[in-house]
């Protein structure tokens, strides 16, 4: 029988993927059998964004959270709410404040409200999600201009206070790159020196799969522990194929791909070598996690299997993508193999 990835870490760190809630809801139900064999955390993976739980200023529809989270008790599987305070997926209302009074108190009925809801039953919150430009700096976000770098500190104690019991985390991506990790130190510092909880820093972990940052992982790893708090890979998928659009932060939807090469440029699957690349990739990866066992504390896979990524649909859509253990037909990959026989040793 084929092993599971939450059993064979259980004296390591939670396993948790992103779900989406037709996972759970029968549509699924081939990923929702994978979830329960493998898993033992989950983020929804937009289902708690504000523009789905706060889609206008007086209006809240928790309908599909809710089910998340009696999924997971009646599971015992962990939730991580993703995410309070985020500049993307924020409904327009919030996009056109013009000052600042009224953008505070919607931080505060969003955080107090969506938190508060969830307390005792939401393990942990990414109270703060992608605030970091990547050369350290604070991002230029329509919270940021309005009220200044003291709004990162105020979303932990608003979280704190509406959710006495969750553990509280910053979650960003590239934040293992020198620089980028500078600003999450520093930021992480300033919550702290404030008297504000922050529990752990989530480092996504989108990356290539030929070329995986190993030293700056380790090196973040150390920083960010040696602050007192837990590391997590929060976003964990390794992209096998080229981005046409580097450094273009333009609008997905406005890019078209060049060729069908582009879109999918192994029609006939993937080939060995790159199977092989994105097995050495998790194989790397995982050895590193386990290295520092007692530093991290959750390793999370964006997505169940390869047919329902986010990255068949970036940098440009409809592209057909490899980046998780599970392909799409729900059978474990060669990488998974990799990362399960490292117990084994
Ligand atoms: O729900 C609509 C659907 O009704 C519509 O037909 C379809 C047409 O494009 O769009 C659907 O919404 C999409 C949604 O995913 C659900 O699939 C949005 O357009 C799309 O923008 C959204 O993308 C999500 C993205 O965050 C939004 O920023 C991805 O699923 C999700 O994986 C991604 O996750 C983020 C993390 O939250 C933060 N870190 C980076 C990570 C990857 O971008």
């Amino acid at each position: 029988t084929q092993p599971s990835l939450k059993q064979t870490f259980r004296n390591d760190f939670l396993i948790g993927t992103a779900l989406n809630p037709a996972q759970i809801m029968e549509k699924d139900t081939a990923s929702a059998r994978l979830v329960l064999q493998h898993f033992n955390a989950i983020t929804p993976e937009n289902s708690m964004k504000a523009t789905h739980l706060h889609p206008e200023r007086d209006k809240y529809n928790f309908t599909v959270a809710d089910q998340l989270v009696d999924y997971g008790k009646k599971h015992h599987i962990k939730i991580n709410g993703h995410t309070l305070i985020w500049h993307s997926q924020l409904p327009n209302y919030v996009r056109k404040m013009n000052n600042a009074d009224s953008l505070r108190q919607y931080m505060k009925d969003h955080i107090t409200t969506v938190a508060g809801r969830y307390k005792g039953k939401v393990f942990s919150w990414d109270v703060v999600n992608e605030a970091l430009a990547d050369d350290g700096t604070l991002r230029k976000s329509v919270f940021l201009q309005l009220l200044g770098e003291e709004y990162i500190v105020e979303a932990f104690r608003l979280a704190q206070a509406a959710a006495p019991d969750a553990e509280l985390y910053y979650n960003d991506y590239n934040i293992e790159q020198p620089k980028k990790r500078a600003g999450a130190i520093a930021l992480i510092k300033k919550i702290q020196a404030a008297g504000v909880k922050i529990d752990g820093v989530g480092i996504q972990g989108h990356w290539r799969a030929s070329h995986i940052p190993l030293t700056a992982i380790e090196q973040s790893i150390e920083e960010f522990s040696a602050l007192g708090i837990k590391v997590m890979f929060t976003e964990l998928d390794l992209t096998v194929l080229p981005n046409p659009f580097r450094g273009d932060n333009a609008d997905v939807s406005a890019r078209t791909a060049n060729s069908t090469n582009e879109l999918n440029p192994y029609p006939a699957g993937l080939p060995d070598s790159v199977q092989a690349t994105l097995s050495k990739g998790y194989e790397d990866l995982f050895k590193l996690f386990l290295q520092y066992k007692d530093k991290v504390s959750r390793i999370t896979f964006w997505g169940v299997h390869d047919g329902q990524s986010w990255l068949n649909h970036f940098p440009v859509r409809n592209r057909t993508n490899y980046p998780l253990l599970f392909d799409r037909n729900y059978q474990p990959k060669p990488a998974f193999y990799a990362v399960v026989k490292l117990k084994d040793l």
